[in-house]
């Protein structure tokens, strides 16, 4: 399972590249397709390890689903009431979306289900939602200190609630959206600052009134959900370590195309616009509901910034390859406001320092952020991903201003969200080989 990248020296990007498609999104398509009334056809489906944990989860709860093949997946709704009891616990694998987003839509089920996943996933905090189900009236049990396994148990109905999220998570007001459609009444989540909105409009395109008002978002439970097509647009998360590497890297230019430019997601493209990066979207277009553009991206020099707070939440899977933004820029990058990256697959701030600082860049890790002072070049050297994918691809990224190799280790996660990485990376100009 353990899996090295050695990647050579320098090089630009060019050409272009279509990477593949959105992890949210593709998780949404599987629960809401199941749930709802009808077929649902899928393409560009993300067929990386995390949505296919959903996509067996759901199949074990008597949900015929095709596919995936090249991106294609049908589903064959069951209707909101149509969910079977599964045979065993669930296994999330390594994905904190499956669980979270599947905490909530079980909640209301009229059978019991337990939700375990891999290492990483069972050190995540699942407090966050278990408690504001908890107030639904939901039976769910926690390890110690709101660690999984979680086991849920039916009760005769949910409430809906008026709930103000502590913190800024889409996965957290997805669960409790979810929920809210079994529930009696309206559930009503307010979010401290923007989040991403796929299950928001994809409820939208099913038929299922979503209202929002201001930073509130509400659904009345026990409506219906229509089966329809979803095209999903590339992910801007994994387009992101191909933004910030034509960036860095002189002589590159690059097209990146068909990418989910939904604006609760790209927080990348403005900060980066913001440290002087050349984006540009080119054929702005709207498919099933969600923004879509071609990415063009050219080197420019980088330099430091004080990340705006209010971006972090839109480009929060982001900063392992912002990160890497930040070291190859001149001056200093300040990023606050950003505790949340602490409890992602990996402590996404130290073992990004970690990581830094053995390439010989100075980055001081804060309880909510990174200092980061830029440098031309870094020396190569081994670096330790701790099994997180996109740490794993963000030093992958730093090769291209290194002087000597970079060896990655424990990368195999990496197929979580961007199954064929190195194929793609290599085809505009990376040069990684596996061990
Ligand atoms: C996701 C939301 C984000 C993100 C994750 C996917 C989603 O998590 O980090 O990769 O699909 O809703 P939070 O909302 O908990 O920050």
């Amino acid at each position: 399972m353990k899996h090295t990248y050695i990647v050579s020296p320098g090089g630009s990007l060019q050409g272009v590249l279509r990477v593949p498609g959105d992890k949210s999104i593709s998780h949404r398509s599987i629960m809401l397709g199941a749930i709802a009334t009808g077929v649902t056809r899928v393409t560009g489906f993300l067929e990386g390890e995390d949505a296919l944990s959903t996509m067996s989860a759901f199949r074990a709860m008597g949900v015929p689903i095709e596919g995936p093949d090249r991106g294609r997946v049908t589903i064959e709704g069951v209707g909101l009431q149509g969910l079977q009891a599964p045979r065993q616990a669930l296994d999330c694998g390594n994905s904190g979306t499956s669980m979270r987003l599947m905490s909530g839509l079980l909640a209301g089920q009229s059978f019991a289900t337990t939700l375990t996943g891999d290492a990483s996933l069972q050190r995540r905090p699942m407090g966050r939602v278990a408690d504001p189900l908890r107030a639904m009236g939901a039976q769910i049990h926690t390890q110690p200190k709101g660690l999984p396994p979680l086991e849920i148990k039916p009760v005769a109905a949910l409430q809906g609630i008026d709930y103000t999220m502590p913190v800024a998570s889409a996965q957290v007001k997805s669960a409790l959206l979810l929920a809210g459609l079994y529930a009696q009444g309206v559930t009503r989540v307010t979010e401290p600052e923007v989040t991403r909105d796929h299950t928001e409009r994809m409820l939208g395109a099913m038929g299922y009134e979503v209202r929002r008002e201001g930073a509130t978002v509400s659904v009345r439970g026990q409506g219906k959900l229509h089966g329809t097509d979803i095209d999903v647009p590339a992910d801007i998360s994994s387009a992101a370590f191909f933004m910030v590497g034509a960036s860095l890297a002189p002589g590159s230019d690059l097209l990146l195309t068909h990418v989910g430019v939904n604006p609760t997601r790209t927080g990348i493209v403005q900060i980066l616009q913001l440290m002087g990066a050349d984006l540009t979207l080119l054929n702005p277009r709207e498919v099933g509901g969600e923004p879509v553009a071609d990415i063009r991206v050219r080197h420019a020099p980088l330099h430091g910034i004080d990340v705006p707070e209010n971006l972090v939440p839109l480009a929060i899977d982001e900063f392992p390859i912002l990160f890497i933004a930040a070291a190859g820029a001149t001056g200093r990058t300040v990023v606050r406001g950003a505790a949340e990256l602490r409890v992602k697959e990996s402590d996404r701030i130290q073992v990004m320092a970690d990581g830094l600082r053995i390439l010989g860049i100075q980055a001081d890790p804060t309880p909510d952020g990174m200092v980061i002072q830029g440098q031309n070049h870094w020396p190569g050297g081994v670096i330790h991903s701790q099994g997180d994918h996109r740490i794993a691809m963000s030093f992958a990224v730093a090769a291209l201003r290194a002087q000597q190799a970079i060896t990655i280790l424990d990368c195999a996660n990496v197929a979580t969200s961007f199954p064929g990485f190195s194929a793609c990376a290599n085809q505009v100009g990376l040069q990684v080989t596996g061990a």
